[in-house]
């Protein structure tokens, strides 16, 4: 019998992810395929492991966190921060952002590219997630080819080196216009004076209670008239409850 009750306060100690905020089904279902996998017998045993082994910690953390990301993901929502967001926000001076659940840096570096062709400069360009070990990817900016697979080749040509090894090295120039920092959205407070936030396939996790009180933390983190962005299987059913208005199908602003 395997209590999931039980696993969620053992989970919550040993890595201090709560799981009651993120949706059942889905956290059962990839927990149990952890198991299967490394033919671990009950979730008993999973914390005895992760008690002992730290690799296995690191590697079921990252595994449980879901660190899917890439360059201009979904180009539909790249073309809109491009063309409307980033000059809008850049209108008055130096904009605010945050991308929230960063992951390997890919979306905030993204914006960090746009913004440098535009010659638009950030006051700050914030990139913030749970998980410590993938902002250590992010910070070092080396990527995969699969993972800059798709992008446009004037950006790989202007802003990346390839290094020997066949990955690719982010330039030092966008990397310095990044801050990361370790935030769990669940637990710790928001900035405020945001002009735009990036929250992209992250709310998909969690429970529909869970979500609401997420954006409505985010509504309050942004400045009037700032832009909100979420995940495109994410869109906001009823934004003007939040005192959002719709701009585009997964792009909303703050309601002045
Ligand atoms: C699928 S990735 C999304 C990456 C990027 N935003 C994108 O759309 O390509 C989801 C990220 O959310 C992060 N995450 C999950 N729960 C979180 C929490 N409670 N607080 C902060 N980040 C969280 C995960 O660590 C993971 O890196």
């Amino acid at each position: 019998m395997r209590d999931y009750a039980k696993l969620q306060k053992d989970i919550n100690k040993a890595l201090g992810i709560d799981l009651t905020a993120y949706k059942e089904q889905q956290m059962r279902r990839r927990i149990n395929q952890w198991l299967d996998r490394h033919q671990i017998p009950s979730y008993d045993h999973l914390i005895s492991t992760l008690a002992k082994d730290r690799e296995h910690k690191e590697k079921f953390l990252e595994y449980l966190t879901i660190n899917t990301s890439s360059f201009f993901r979904d180009k539909r929502v790249f073309d809109v921060i491009e063309e409307q967001v980033l000059p809008a926000i850049s209108r008055q001076g130096r904009p605010r952002i945050w991308s929230a659940g960063a992951s390997i840096g890919a979306e905030v570096y993204s914006i960090a590219m746009l913004m440098r062709e535009a010659r638009f400069t950030p006051a700050l360009l914030l990139a913030t997630d749970l998980d410590e070990a993938v902002l250590d990817k992010a910070r070092t900016g080396v990527y995969l080819p699969s993972q800059v697979q798709g992008m446009d080749p004037k950006y790989l040509e202007k802003y990346f080196t390839a290094t020997g090894s066949g990955s690719w090295s982010i330039s030092e120039a966008i990397k310095n216009m990044v801050v990361f920092k370790q935030h769990d959205l669940l637990k710790d407070p928001y900035d405020r004076g945001f002009d735009l936030i990036l929250c992209r396939n992250v709310f998909i996790y969690f429970t529909s209670d869970t979500q609401k009180r997420l954006i409505s933390n985010f509504v309050n983190a942004l400045n009037p008239s700032g832009y909100f962005i979420v995940g495109s299987a994410e869109q906001i059913m009823d934004p003007g409850s939040f005192g959002l208005d719709r701009v585009s199908y997964c792009i909303y602003q703050k309601s002045t």
